[in-house]
């Protein structure tokens, strides 16, 4: 379980997160929703230790506070992010793209080819989101939704204990969404991952997720289960900003 108590988190000299406190349960899966710009990125970056909150404490079962870094390190071993801007490599083939989620196994200044072993296992994560035949082409030359999707195996591919998505499923249709969230569905059943997604689509989200934390203004305006998250909280939370889904 990972817990937050009363984290507040900057941009620059903006305040973006106000006293967000919560548990995120292990094992299951989180969705975190709300408006463009509400902080949901900034939420996750704060979760795999990239920002540092100016205010309260993040603890994880196992590891301690993340604030020691130690702990910070053995964390992120165990964790994998899919980033919302793919962060992948244009001049790289679709299959090295997602071995580099294996980097951090091999010695950086190693000049060998990955391992056949390695290679299989991103020729499984490419083949669990369906992008197998287009394994030898570069980067650049996928489409947006291709792009996400090796962001999706090159995460898959660690086999992480913690998986944060930043909205993993934005540009891939509906067939494929169901797909990877089967996918992903099994690894939290079968290994007990947890998994934490920041999703704009509503209805992807409520029945995905075990838990949703809906976010507003900086601030959490709902955490539950899915089933509580009904229409009138939905447009609560969704009409300030006059975006609804
Ligand atoms: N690197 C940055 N420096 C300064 N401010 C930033 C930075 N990144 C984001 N912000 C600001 O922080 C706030 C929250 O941004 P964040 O990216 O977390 O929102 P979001 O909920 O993920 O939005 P979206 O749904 O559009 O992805 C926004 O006002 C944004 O302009
Ligand atoms: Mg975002």
């Amino acid at each position: 379980m990972i817990k937050l108590a009363q984290v507040s988190v900057r941009r620059g000299s903006l305040a973006v997160l106000h006293d967000i406190s919560t548990d995120i349960p292990q094992g299951k899966i989180t969705a975190v929703v709300g408006p463009s710009g509400v902080g949901k990125s900034t939420l996750l970056a704060t979760l795999n230790g990239l920002l540092r909150p100016y205010a309260g404490q993040i603890s994880i079962n196992g590891v301690g506070s993340l604030e020691k870094p130690a702990s910070l390190q053995a964390f992120r071993r165990r964790t994998a992010t899919v980033f919302q801007e793919h962060a992948l490599i244009d001049r790289l083939t679709a299959m090295d793209n997602v071995l580099l989620g294996l980097a951090d196994l091999r010695h950086p200044l190693s000049l060998l080819p990955w391992p056949p072993a390695m290679r299989y296992r991103a020729a499984k994560a490419l083949e669990d989101v369906g992008l197998l035949h287009r394994c030898d082409v570069r980067a650049a030359n996928l489409s947006g939704g291709e792009r996400q999707r090796v962001g999706v195996a090159r995460a898959l591919i660690r086999k992480p204990r913690l998986l944060l998505g930043d909205e993993p499923f934005a540009a891939v249709d509906p067939a494929l969404v169901q797909q990877m969230g089967d996918i992903i569905r099994q690894m939290v059943v079968r290994d007990g991952v947890t998994v934490i997604l920041v999703m704009h689509q509503i209805d992807t989200a409520l029945l995905l997720a075990d838990k949703v934390i809906a976010l507003a203004a900086g601030r959490i305006a709902f955490d539950g289960p899915p089933t509580g998250f009904n229409q009138q909280k939905q447009q609560q939370i969704f009409q300030s900003s006059g975006l609804l889904h």
